[in-house]
This record gives C-alpha cells, structure tokens and sequence, in this order.
C-alpha cells in the first residue's frame, strides 16, 4: 500500500476502500501488506520483518477474510459503543452450546474472565492447580496483595494428576482451575477423567476448565467440559478467540457457567463495556467459519510434525502435543540459554517455566516460520549444550 492509499484510506474513512485493500491483502496471503507504513514509523503491529514469533501461541493465518471485512466495517462504526454486537455474539454462543445467552458472559480475552473467576474466588479462599498450568490469571489476586495459589506436587511425565488434585481441596480452597490441554505442556488430560473430576470436585469448591485450545484438540467436541455447565454444575468454562481463530490482537473471550455463577463472577469485570467493537465483529464473522478453522488447524497440525521430526533427528524429546505449542525436553539443555540462542537466529520461543530448566515451549506459526526453528536447532542446541 503506497503513502497516498494510505492517507485517503484514514482520512476519508471509506469502509469501502478499506474493506478492499485489507481483503486484498488477505486474498494474496501477504500478511506484512498492511503493515509497510507503520514499520516505517517504527511501529510493529506484529512482529517485526524477518522474526519468527513462536512464543504466544497465536496463529498468524488469521484473521480470516470475513473477519477482516467485518472488522473494517466495525471500525467505521467505531464511535459507537459496542452492546447489539455483544449480544449477538452472546446469543452465537448460546445457540452452539445449547445455552441461554444467561450463561454467557464476553470479556476483552478470555483473561478478561479468567481474571474476574480468580478475583471472585479470591474473596474467599485459595485457587488450587497443578503445579504446572497458565497460571497468569490465577496469580491476578496475588499480585494485588489478596489471595493464594496452592499447588500439588508434579508429576515425572508432566500430565495432571487429578486424584492428587482432588485430594488438595480442603476448606481453604475456593477455586480449582484445570488447563485443558495445558499451556506450557500441550498435554491433553483424558476427557472422561476430567468430567469425573470435575463432577466431584464441584461439589466441594468452584471448577474452572480452561478451554483455550480445546478447538485445536482432536475431538474437541468430546474433550470439552460444556455439558457440565447445561448440567448445573458447579463449573466455569472458558474459551477464547485467541488462538485458533487467529484474533489474539482482537481480545474477545468468554466464560460459560450457570447463570448465578455468571452473575457472581461478573461482579468483577465490565461485561460489555469491556468490549470493542471491531473484535467482536471479527469474532462473530470467525466463530462458524468452518473452511478457516479446518485450514488453521491443518497448518497447526502440519507445524507440529514438522517440529516433532526436528526434536527427534536432534535427539531430543517433546510431550503429546494437542494444542498449537510444543514442550521440548532439552536434556542437560538450559531453556533460557536455548532461547538466547534461538533469539540470536531471529527465532522467538519461551524460556524456563518456574524450575523446569530444561524444558523449551515453541508455538506454532506460518509454516516458513516454523521451518526457520527447524533450520536453527542444531546450531542453537549445539552452543546451549557448550554453555549450560
Ligand atoms: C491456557 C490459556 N488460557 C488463556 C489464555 C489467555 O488468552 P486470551 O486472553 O488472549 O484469551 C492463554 C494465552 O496464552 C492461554 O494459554
């Protein structure tokens, strides 16, 4: 997009020219189109040129066209507050998971939800998880100078142990959180386990099923925890656009639960006030969008096999996967050291979790991407190894 493109698409506001170049730009794949101006402003919506981003867990074929056409729309729309769109998301919803709209509550990401559920229980107790799981929103509390995390033991193969976990909840627990599959380790834990648990822990305290990259599982559908929540169960599931509808930038998530928990929870957060307009456009125009979804997929899927052959011919070991991340086992490898070297390379992953030194998260990505990961293991391991 050339200088004078640019200044009549801002200055005119024309939802029809925007429209066309971003769906333009979306049609000839060419995801850095947009973004020439602001890099010569110094300004990276994304990452910068050349830089393989594999450390959030976003998935850069999106947003799909239609989201991107809704968006552009949305934008020019943008002086208004956003409540007829919360509602018809809401009510989207509501209709794939047999609920009523009441159930359902939007927040910008599902950090928005996460955090207001780790707030509320907060009021009251401690939130319980494995001693490994995304825990940022848990420490939210915490940070504030209120309430606690109380973690179980790990376990040597890195799954959740739910017996353990079941067996940690006294009366100072107020909330258990359980990540599935789990963030850093990828790990799926077995769905007909988790709804046992989840059934009987909530009977003592208030589930929080962390569904993130449930859309990313093999059988999503048989892996989520929602029928618990049309059951009346204690139970809170949240689930985002962030991942693998590729709107991590767009900040829309959501929590399901029955309606008095949702009530409770969303004492703590704005509801739809916390909402934008063009996120929830692209949220509404993703959510059905089964071609995207299934190609989304398919390169996630695609880049992790590409990444399990690469751990493998490098000697080294990684967890299942079913998410859209990859938890390698360095050996006598040092995770930071390993990420410097990989930064060196132009590559981005993520470096120790809490005392797990020498296990490394990369995220998928654009395929090219993922290969440039591939293409600088050797090397990166090589010197990690000389310097741990
Ligand atoms: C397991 C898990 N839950 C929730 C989130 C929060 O994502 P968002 O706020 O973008 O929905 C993340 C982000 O990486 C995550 O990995």
């Amino acid at each position: 997009m050339n200088d004078s493109i640019s200044r009549r698409l801002f200055l005119r506001g024309s939802v029809a020219t925007a429209t066309a170049l971003i769906a333009g730009a979306c049609a000839s794949s060419n995801v850095y189109a947009l973004s020439t101006n602001s890099e010569k402003l110094g300004l990276h919506y994304g990452p910068k040129l050349g830089i393989a981003k594999l450390d959030s867990n976003e998935n850069p074929y999106g947003p799909s066209k239609a989201a991107l056409e809704q968006m552009a729309l949305a934008s020019a729309k943008g002086a208004y507050y956003a409540s007829e769109p919360y509602r018809y998301l809401v009510s989207m919803i509501a209709e794939k998971n047999s609920l009523s709209p009441k159930n359902i509550s939007l927040s910008s990401g599902s950090s928005g939800v996460l955090t207001y559920a780790a707030i509320a229980a907060s009021q009251t107790g401690k939130i319980l998880g494995p001693d490994l799981f995304w825990d940022t929103t848990a420490r939210a509390p915490e940070r504030a100078g209120g309430g606690k995390i109380k973690r179980i033991a790990k376990t040597s193969d890195l799954s959740i142990d739910l017996d353990a976990l079941y067996a940690a909840i006294d009366d100072d627990v107020a909330m258990v959180q359980v990540t599935n599959p789990n963030n850093p380790t990828g790990m799926l834990t077995d769905a007909r386990k988790l709804r046992e648990f989840c059934i009987k822990a909530s009977k003592k305290t208030l589930v929080l099923v962390d569904e993130a990259y449930n859309e990313v599982t093999d059988m999503p559908a048989e892996n989520s925890m929602v029928s618990l929540v049309r059951e009346g169960y204690n139970v809170v599931i949240a689930k985002t656009f962030s991942k693998l509808y590729g709107l991590a930038g767009m900040r829309v998530g959501y929590m399901m639960a029955p309606e008095a928990l949702v009530e409770q929870i969303t004492r703590f957060g704005l509801g739809g006030y916390a909402m934008n307009q063009a996120g929830l456009a692209a949220a509404i125009a993703s959510y059905n969008d089964e071609a995207f979804l299934k190609m989304s997929k398919s390169k996630i899927i695609e880049g992790r096999e590409m990444v399990n052959d690469a751990v493998k011919s490098n000697g080294l070991y990684a967890l299942p996967s079913q998410t859209s991340f990859v938890f390698v086992d360095l050996g006598q490898g040092n995770a930071d050291i390993f990420r410097e070297r990989m930064a060196q390379q132009n590559v981005l992953i993520r470096g120790i979790y809490q005392d797990y030194k020498n296990w490394s998260r990369v995220s998928m990505g654009l395929l090219e991407d993922v290969q440039k990961y591939v293409d600088a293991l050797p090397r990166a391991l090589e010197e990690t190894l000389r310097s741990t």
